[in-house]
């Protein structure tokens, strides 16, 4: 099988919050998403994403690239994140995340939700971030030259990538496919795709490092996830993450 070759430095103990389960002390965000919103995930998810990020969100101001209905911007403010800063083509979700910020009593002075294109947003909305979370989003775009050049133009310190990839590939390889842009989940309509349909790309392992280290992002941490789901046993709907057909990664930038 394929390794990435970049052992986790920490291991993925529960963290206190999490063996209660984050998302079960706030759990609209259970109902406010139809994509994957299943509460082992979530929960899991906030282990991987956040948790295992607290000592580089702390302090942090946030842009969360794809924000949704605003869990992990949510999350992120909760571990310490001064600022956050949503990108979200969709309106319902960007409304959603409003909602559930407000309903949570999140002082609104610590976060703002841009509705709209990334690839516009990204440079038309004067971001000034030391985090940067791109999750469940590098399949849902080929546009990967563009979008790692916006985000190193930010100069953050930090990139937290959550992704779908191809499995069992030790080669850095995109496969191409159609996603169906009336799902929630996938890429938005925009002025490239065409008859309801976007041109993703599917990216393996070694290729979301590799893109990562073509914009001087360096690997420092590839989750552990065998090692959290083998502590968790009976935990559902995280199959992709069991079978490696998704990773989550955390790089630095260097200086
Ligand atoms: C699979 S969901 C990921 C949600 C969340 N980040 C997570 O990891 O749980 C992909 C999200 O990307 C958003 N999206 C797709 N294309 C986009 C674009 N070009 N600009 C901004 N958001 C986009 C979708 O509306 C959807 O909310």
């Amino acid at each position: 099988m394929w390794k990435l070759g970049t052992k986790s430095k920490r291991a993925p103990r529960p963290s206190p919050e999490d063996r209660a389960g984050f998302f079960d002390d706030y759990p609209r965000f259970f109902d406010t998403s139809n994509t994957y919103a299943y509460r082992d995930r979530l929960n899991l998810r906030h282990e991987a994403i956040i948790a295992a990020n607290r000592d580089v969100l702390d302090g942090a101001r946030v842009l969360d690239i794809a924000s949704h209905d605003g869990r992990w911007s949510f999350a992120a403010l909760r571990a310490g994140a001064t600022h956050v800063t949503g990108i979200e083509a969709r309106k319902e979700l960007v409304k959603g995340a409003e909602d559930n910020f407000a309903h949570y009593d999140v002082d609104p002075t610590t976060y703002r939700f841009v509705c709209g294109d990334v690839f516009d947003a990204l440079t038309t909305e004067g971001l000034d971030v030391d985090v940067v979370m791109c999750l469940g989003f590098l399949y849902h775009t080929l546009r990967y030259n563009e979008l790692f050049t916006h985000i190193r133009a930010l100069r953050p310190r930090h990139l937290i990538v959550d992704t779908n990839v191809m499995p069992d590939q030790d080669k850095p390889v995109v496969r191409l496919v159609r996603d169906k842009t009336a799902k929630q989940q996938n890429a938005a309509a925009d002025a490239f795709s065409h008859n309801g349909q976007a041109l993703v790309g599917k990216p393996s392992a070694p290729a979301v490092r590799f893109m990562q280290e073509t914009y001087d992002f360096e690997v420092e941490d590839i989750y552990d996830w065998h090692n959290l789901l083998a502590a968790r046993p009976g935990v559902e709907g995280l199959a992709d993450y069991r079978k490696d057909q998704r990773v989550t990664m955390r790089s630095r930038l260097a200086a």
